[in-house]
């Protein structure tokens, strides 16, 4: 599976802390307390950041030191450190900065992602709030948001409608919503949890006008779906697709604390991705088309099985790498003729 990946995407903005798919970090199993709380009392704001950096690291929680900074920020009302300024990280933390700190660095001693430990995350242009097991979105769903937006739309995405399949925290929905403001889009997932996050985010963005947000389940609700909410112009989805012989390798953050069904796509990982494929031609609109966000083995897979007509009315147009250079999104179209 993958490493862990890091981008720093300025100072104001927080770095793409990767709730990571990587193989479970060598912990040894023993957590390392830090500094008591009548220790902490003296400390300034970088002594803090650096003790439980420390603390993390020789507890083996991956990123050690990204998570106590962003902790530490997020107490101090800030996302990053360097967002404070110097003379800030010079200054005392006060007894209930300390409580606090102390409270959330030992959640994240327990594995728990930094996400879910300061309850919020950024996603391009939007700050989603976070919640267990609600799926944490990933850097490279950034990149399936933006080849959608690259896609040949009417100016503000008038008269569009887009499906997602899977919604999560509402992550892909929302920043569509975001970038247009004309743009309608049905955002769908089994997860109660999830339809709940959803909403929520949509609300405090102030997007929820133009957003249906629907508790179904592709496998089950297929027929209610197609007769309620088809067609569309544009299906997207990041769906469940790991395959089921890869879960086990997860860190405990992903493994303990996510929805497992938010990342199992079954035996080749291409269970929830067969249900689109199969239900978007009846889904879509003449010429309208799917992103799909999945795993790097998968392009080779599903465009064999649009080309031996198990979704009949699809045609395979391309494959998108992500920054890493690794084959993760498909693009497809209901219609035979080229565009
Ligand atoms: C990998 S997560 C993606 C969440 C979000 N779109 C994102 O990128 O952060 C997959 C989502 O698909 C949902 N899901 C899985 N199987 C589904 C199904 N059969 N019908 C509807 N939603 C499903 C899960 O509950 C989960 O929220």
């Amino acid at each position: 599976m993958e490493a862990a990946l890091l981008r720093v995407c300025g100072p104001l903005k927080r770095a793409r802390l990767q709730p990571s798919w990587g193989l479970c970090a060598a912990a040894g199993g023993k957590v390392f307390r830090g500094p008591t709380l009548t220790l902490a009392r003296r400390l300034n704001v970088q002594q803090a950041v650096d003790h439980w950096g420390q603390t993390f690291e020789r507890s083996g929680i991956p990123e050690p030191i990204l998570s106590s900074q962003y902790i530490i920020a997020h107490v101090l009302g800030a996302k990053t450190m360097e967002s404070l300024g110097s003379r800030r990280l010079r200054e005392m933390l006060t007894e209930s900065q300390v409580r606090r700190i102390w409270e959330l660095c030992d959640k994240r001693l327990s594995r728990m992602p930094v996400q879910y430990v300061i309850e919020e995350w950024d996603f391009r242009d939007i700050t989603l709030r976070m919640r267990p097991p609600v799926f944490i979105p990933r850097p490279e769903t950034e990149e399936l948001v933006g080849l959608v937006l690259s896609a040949q739309l009417p100016a503000q995405g008038a008269g569009v409608t887009v499906l997602e399949v899977g919604c999560g925290s509402g992550a892909i929905s929302l920043s569509l919503l975001q970038a247009l403001p004309q743009l309608q889009v049905i955002a769908v997932d089994r997860s109660r949890d999830a339809v709940g996050l959803t909403r929520e985010n949509a609300h405090r963005l102030g997007l929820q006008d133009r957003l249906e947000i629907l508790h179904m389940d592709v496998f089950l609700d297929a027929e209610g779906l197609l007769r309620g909410w088809s067609p569309v112009d544009f299906l997207v989805s990041n769906p469940p697709y790991l395959f089921s012989e890869d879960l086990a390798d997860l860190e405990p953050e992903v493994l303990e604390f996510e929805d497992t069904a938010a990342l199992d796509g079954g035996a080749d990982g291409l269970q929830v991705i067969q249900s689109i494929l199969t239900l978007a031609p009846r889904l879509l609109k003449d010429g309208g088309e799917v992103y799909l966000e999945v795993e790097p083995r998968h392009p080779p897979m599903i465009q064999r099985y649009v080309e031996e007509d198990a979704a009949a009315g699809l045609r395979y147009l391309q494959t998108h790498s992500d920054v890493a250079v690794r084959q993760r999104f498909c693009v497809l179209r209901k219609g035979g003729a080229e565009q």
